[in-house]
């Protein structure tokens, strides 16, 4: 099979990209190594940027996300024996976040591929990246017991932290950038209606969260050890738990009920530099994850996409390498700012096991600087937005 891009990772990164380069008369496939019915079962983020609205709006995926997404005007902070803090996007940036879950937006995705007749192919197995330095590259794969090959232009690697894109950029040509943190968010899902904002929780066992998917589904997290299961999270204990860490008033305003989905997510700092080697180019969680207080993750996948359908689409159609050649530098500027925010967050609102006091008091101090500056109000609310893409 010959095709102008090769998409290695059917999450919404690749099928976002897809998307794009079809609506601009661009061919792609899509390569992913697991059935449809898995990649839209995987629960994860929930908070949506201006920016990402934008695109899918541009895009004409914005039809289910009208009917069900819940605008919101920022994210509340509440804090053991302090007063409450509302990061307000809102009144600091005029714009505001949506909730609307990232299952949503895969199953959207999916279904606008298969409207508009998008190659994707599922159940991809053992794909491998080759003569990526060459300017003729090809990628393979097994489906079915047979071994098939894809010829392209370009190969873009979107397929997650895991996957084989980033790993085929040879180490002497790329830096990472570490930072693992001691802790995990335990999460579940339940059929209640949820409370009114997000809400982080800073307590002095732990952080906890309250999210939502939509009226009748909430979704709630606690700060819990890294080597903690699910199976070690008894829906009594997490509810015990997530209540304790809440402020009285707001914990009894939560809806309990039996989880219908129980997962640990460890929370890890990554960057990979540069996003692009030869004809390989690297997007969203394959180049960089974000711990999730910030709720950047998603976001960040997105602007990765929106930088790179500018290059591949100003190539193809003008002959153009400037926005291909810049693509990483570009990306990586937004890509920092987020790993920023989403680690000083991070390091705001969770308890770090044998950190020292004098840690512990600067985290009380960087809140009470919230608490009373508007300098400092202003600043979180645009970092917490996410920067605006650039020209
Ligand atoms: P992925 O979603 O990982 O998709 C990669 C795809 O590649 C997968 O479908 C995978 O099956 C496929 N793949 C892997 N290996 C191969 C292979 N060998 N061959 C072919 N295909 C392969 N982000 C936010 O912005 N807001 C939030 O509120 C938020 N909350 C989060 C909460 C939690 C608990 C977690 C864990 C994450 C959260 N995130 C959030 C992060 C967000 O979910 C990710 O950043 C996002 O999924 C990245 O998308 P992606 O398409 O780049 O990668
Ligand atoms: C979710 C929301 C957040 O604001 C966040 O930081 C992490 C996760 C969620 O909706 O799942």
């Amino acid at each position: 099979m010959k095709t102008q891009v090769c998409i290695i990772g059917g999450g919404p990164s690749g099928l976002m990209l897809s998307h794009i380069l079809d609506a601009n008369g661009i061919d792609n496939v899509v390569l992913e190594r697991q059935s449809k019915e898995y990649v839209m079962g995987r629960i994860r983020a929930g908070v949506l940027e201006h920016n990402t609205v934008q695109m899918l709006r541009d895009y004409g995926l914005n039809e289910r996300l009208d009917k069900i997404g819940k605008p919101k005007d920022g994210t509340l902070i509440l804090w053991e024996n302090r007063p409450e803090f509302f990061i307000d996007i809102k009144k600091w940036t005029g714009k505001q976040m949506m909730a609307y879950g990232q299952t949503y937006i895969t199953e959207d995705l999916y279904a606008a591929r298969e409207r508009d007749g998008g190659a994707v192919i599922c159940e991809a197995q053992n794909v491998a990246l080759h003569d990526i330095e060459s300017d003729t590259p090809h990628v393979t794969y097994e489906k079915d017991g047979n071994i098939h090959r894809v010829d392209c232009r370009f190969i873009a690697g979107c397929d997650g932290f895991h996957g084989p894109s980033r790993k085929a950029i040879p180490s002497s040509h790329s830096q990472e950038f570490h930072r693992e943190y001691p802790f995990g968010w335990m999460g579940i899902m339940v059929e209640q209606p949820p409370v009114e904002n997000f809400i982080y929780a800073y307590h002095s066992d732990g952080m906890a969260m309250a999210a939502q998917r939509n009226e009748m589904l909430s979704r709630y997290y606690v700060q819990a050890p890294i080597n903690d299961t699910p199976e070690d999270w008894s829906d009594d204990r997490f509810w015990e738990t997530l209540l304790t860490r809440f402020p009285e008033e707001y914990a009894k305003k939560i809806k309990t009920g039996p989880s219908i989905e129980k997962s640990m997510a460890p929370l890890r700092s990554f960057v990979s530099e540069p996003m692009r080697h030869g004809s390989l180019f690297i997007a969203g969680d394959a180049a960089h994850i974000v711990p999730p207080t910030g709720a950047k993750g998603l976001n960040l996948a997105f602007s990765d996409v929106h930088y790179l359908q500018r290059a591949l689409v100003s190539y193809f159609k003008g002959g153009n390498v400037a926005l291909i050649d810049s693509y990483s530098q570009t990306a990586l500027r937004r890509v920092w700012s987020a790993e920023n925010i989403s680690w000083r967050l991070t390091k705001l609102l969770h308890v770090f096991p044998g950190e020292d006091p004098f840690e512990q008091k600067l985290r009380e101090n960087d809140y009470d600087l919230l608490l009373m500056s508007e300098a400092a109000q202003h600043a979180l609310a645009y970092e917490y937005m996410g920067l605006p893409f650039e020209d």
